[in-house]
């Protein structure tokens, strides 16, 4: 089924390879349910985060998956590592090898790193977010979510509203989306809408209150102000009041419509509070979620590896 030691991006997946990762997680949503979570597939393996931004949902959720399955983990820290004083990250990540990873998670600001790693390592390599490329394990937690609240995602509108331009989460899940049949809709500012964005299969829209209109699924994005998102936009207030998800637009959704972010949120800039922490937000299912989703990566490609 699954044919890769690596997990890279979406775009390299099919249809059948994103269900079969769908439906080990729900086995592993299981599993966390019970009184004792940890399972023993993983042991003797060893699991390395190796993270260059920072992260607070992928890296815990990473580090907990790697331990329910009996991996030991390793979180890697830059800061206090050998990066600091000039080495490579080709060196770093040969280092890691030698001493006995079997998995490394990479996070870079750059496009493309774990895609080079995977050229010149023999372990399985995730990515856990390349610049402004891809977050698979994201976009297949919020497939998950998504499945799991609407019983298919085929057919159902997913509204995507912000940061199209430098959001590797909207990269991931329109690939995925639009490989399982979902009609993705992206919302944004000019200024911040790739040229070209119209070739994956999405419809564009600039206006929110057009965009959201009797959507099913309503996914916000963080403005990635550290890769200076301010300057395509007048200010943070006017955003907020011409993209904001309020309480009045998530009105001209789909009633049962679902309210996503991946995290961090900018309160007040991408969101309002009252929605993000309103009874149609599954913002903190997504989390939860993403334990089982990063455990059903983590087992597949040790299983492609044996
Ligand atoms: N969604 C996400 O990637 O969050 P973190 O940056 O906290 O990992």
């Amino acid at each position: 089924m699954f044919k890769s030691k690596n997990l890279l991006g979406i775009k390299d997946l099919t249809p059948n390879e994103i269900n079969f990762i769908l439906d080990t997680a729900s086995g592993f949503k299981d599993v966390l349910a019970r009184d004792i979570k940890k399972v023993p597939p993983l042991r003797g393996k060893t699991v390395v985060n190796l993270f260059f931004e920072p992260s607070t949902r992928t890296r815990t959720s990473f580090t907990l998956a790697g331990k329910r399955l009996s991996a030991d983990v390793v979180n890697f820290s830059v800061n206090t590592s050998s990066v600091v004083k000039g080495e490579t990250l080709k060196d770093t990540a040969l280092t890691i090898q030698s001493l006995g990873a079997d998995f490394i998670v990479i996070r870079h600001a750059s496009s493309g790193v774990p895609h080079f790693l995977s050229k010149i390592l023999n372990i399985s390599i995730i990515n856990a977010g390349d610049g402004a490329n891809e977050h698979p394990t994201q976009a297949l937690l919020d497939l998950f979510t998504i499945r799991s609240h609407k019983k298919k995602i085929n057919g159902l509108t997913v509204a995507i509203i912000g940061d199209i331009a430098h959001s590797r989460v909207a990269k991931s899940n329109i690939y995925g989306l639009t490989k399982l049949g979902a009609k993705v809709r992206v919302i944004c500012p000019p200024t911040l809408m790739p040229a070209g964005i119209d070739k994956l299969g999405v419809d564009v829209f600039h206006s929110i209150e057009q965009g959201i209109k009797n959507a099913d699924v309503i996914m916000t994005l963080r403005l990635q102000l550290e890769r200076q998102v301010k300057g395509f936009l007048p200010s943070l207030e006017e955003y907020f009041k011409l993209y904001g998800l309020t309480a009045e637009r998530l009105k001209l959704a789909r009633d049962n419509a679902i309210v996503m972010h991946p995290g961090p949120m900018n309160r007040g800039v991408e969101i309002d509070s009252e929605v993000a922490d309103g009874p149609q937000s599954v913002i903190l299912e997504q989390v939860t979620n993403g334990i089982a989703v990063r455990m059903a990566v983590l087992y597949i490609l040790a299983g492609v590896r044996r």
